[in-house]
């Protein structure tokens, strides 16, 4: 049952509790699934329900070099593909660096796959070799949705996908 997913507003101190909860529930969920495809899905499940300012939540996965193809992913439709020369996701896979975003307009090339979209966070996806398989991408109609707790918690939890790729 995913609980009344956290307000903007809440201390950090909250969000970071909501994200060790989530990272249980994610780890209980797919104990013992070698699917990454599987884990992607539920990863943006449990991450979308629990958090008020997640408006749209998905992986891109590494395709071919410099490609990027859309996964797994909760809200309004998403572009299908991203060059890595393109778009927040882009400059993630490019950079090998998350990109935390407060204001998407201001962001040059950001890809407005829904006009509402004010902050964004994206977080590249490794394998333990260190090889890029996906990015995870956080949308917010929220401007600067976004912190330091996010962007520690989200990398925590993309380690769990990178985990299941050589
Ligand atoms: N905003 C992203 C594109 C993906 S849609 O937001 C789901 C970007 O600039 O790469």
């Amino acid at each position: 049952m995913n609980p009344t997913p956290l307000p903007l507003q809440a201390p950090a101190s909250a969000r970071a509790a909501r994200y060790a909860d989530v990272e249980r529930a994610i780890r209980a969920l797919c104990d013992g699934e070698t699917d990454a495809i599987a884990v992607m899905a539920t990863v943006v499940c449990e991450l979308h329900h629990a958090f008020d300012y997640f408006d749209w939540t998905g992986f891109y996965r590494v395709v071919a070099p410099g490609q990027l193809a859309v996964g797994p992913y909760q809200g309004t439709h998403g572009c299908l593909r991203i060059p890595f020369d393109r778009g927040v996701c882009g400059a993630a896979a490019r950079t090998g660096r998350t990109q935390l975003v407060p204001d998407v307009s201001a962001f040059p090339g950001h890809i407005a796959c829904s006009s509402t979209t004010r902050s964004e966070i994206v977080v590249p996806v490794r394998a333990p070799s260190g090889r890029l398989v996906a990015v995870l991408d956080v949308d917010s109609d929220a401007p600067s949705a976004f912190t330091d707790v996010d962007r520690e918690w989200l990398e925590r939890i993309a380690a769990i996908v990178g985990a299941l790729y050589d």
